[in-house]
């Protein structure tokens, strides 16, 4: 089972959960999911329903044989974490623990989760390293961090196995163009800088131009989300072995600046981009970057699509498809 299969990074793991051979059933609440492309591309059962329903969870776990939960469903906005903490410690840690409790009633022990760069904090060492000190400077990262407390204790107590995947910048769309990102509202660099291209928005605001990197401009590591997807099928592979508890930085190991995405978008698109220099946005680290070496080495994880080109290149090919009215912005 995957909740939040009808958000970003769900849509593409269901789809790979399916070309690896998986029966794949989708929980999700449609809040910020896409019903249509559950629907038209990766075409499994879908129950449209919450994670804090605990009477639909357990007649979901009783009625299909679920050897594993993936879990994506989440609120991922730092900046509304910032003012709305209660919805984040709702959604993403209560409504969480109650699936916890549902799969243990149910007898699942197999979960991976989605949790984030963010609980790190500002890094005093990049690139970062899982066994780095994590000081979560947002109610979003601490409420992921909760999340992994909580599942550290459910293996000692109730030997629940646990995969959890710390995403660095989750980025590009399907190589093949079936599936992509698709916020509303979006915040994110590179769908920014490409509604910029596109025309659906006048300028990009760089946030921040002295910052101590090499341009002044925050660096990044952004990971194709395709090879996010294909992590969590080892992640889940590594589990039905009967791997034990373990938690992996997933990304690229290189730092991209923001100055360099917007240059590269140009390339890749052939389209001019206005930027506009603002001011630094709160709570952003000058440099995050990821060490996966523990996931390649445990899981043999090889990211495919480790350029910003190609991850560039297939964002735009699926914004350029996916976009015709003007998106909601901040
Ligand atoms: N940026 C701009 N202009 C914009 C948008 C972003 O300059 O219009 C900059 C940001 O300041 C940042 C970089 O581009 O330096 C990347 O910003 P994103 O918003 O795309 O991504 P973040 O690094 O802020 O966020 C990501 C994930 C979060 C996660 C966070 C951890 O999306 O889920 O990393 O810090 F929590």
């Amino acid at each position: 089972m995957v909740t939040g299969g009808a958000g970003y990074i769900g849509a593409h793991t269901v789809l790979a959960l399916k070309n690896s051979g998986y029966e794949v059933i989708v929980l999700d609440n449609l809040v910020h999911g896409h019903q249509d492309l559950v629907k038209n591309v990766l075409q499994v059962e879908m129950v449209v329903g919450d994670i804090s329903d605990r009477s639909l969870l357990d007649n979901l776990l009783q009625t299909f044989n679920i050897d594993a939960v993936i879990h994506f469903s989440a609120y991922a906005y730092v900046g509304e974490s910032m003012k709305e903490p209660a919805k984040y410690y709702q959604n993403n840690v209560a409504a969480t623990l109650n699936l916890l409790e549902a799969m243990l009633g149910a007898g699942i022990n197999k979960f991976i989760f989605s949790s984030t760069c963010a609980i790190y904090g500002v890094p005093d060492i990049v690139p970062i390293i899982e066994g780095h000190s994590q000081n979560p400077i947002n109610p979003y990262g601490m409420t992921k961090l909760v999340v992994e407390r909580i599942l550290n204790d459910f293996d000692i107590a109730y030997n629940l196995k646990s995969v959890c995947f710390r995403y660095f910048n989750a980025a590009g769309a399907d190589p093949e163009g079936r599936l992509g990102e698709d916020h509303n509202p979006e915040t994110h660099l590179i769908p920014l800088v490409l509604f910029t291209a596109l025309g659906i928005r006048e300028s990009i605001r760089i946030f921040g131009s002295n910052y101590p990197t090499q341009d002044g401009t925050c660096v990044r590591d952004y990971i194709h989300v395709s090879d996010l997807a294909d992590a969590h099928i080892l992640g889940l592979e590594y589990l039905l072995k009967g791997g034990k508890s373990e938690t992996f930085n997933l990304g690229n190991g290189n730092g991209f600046s923001v100055n360099e995405v917007i240059e590269t978008a140009k390339k890749v698109t052939g389209k001019e981009i206005k930027v506009v220099k603002s001011g630094r946005r709160p709570g952003d680290p000058s440099i995050l970057v990821g060490s996966a070496t523990k996931a390649k080495n445990i899981l043999g994880w090889q990211p495919q699509y480790s350029s910003l080109q190609d991850i560039i290149s297939h964002a735009w090919q699926w914004h350029q498809k996916r976009h015709t009215s003007k998106p909601q912005l901040f």
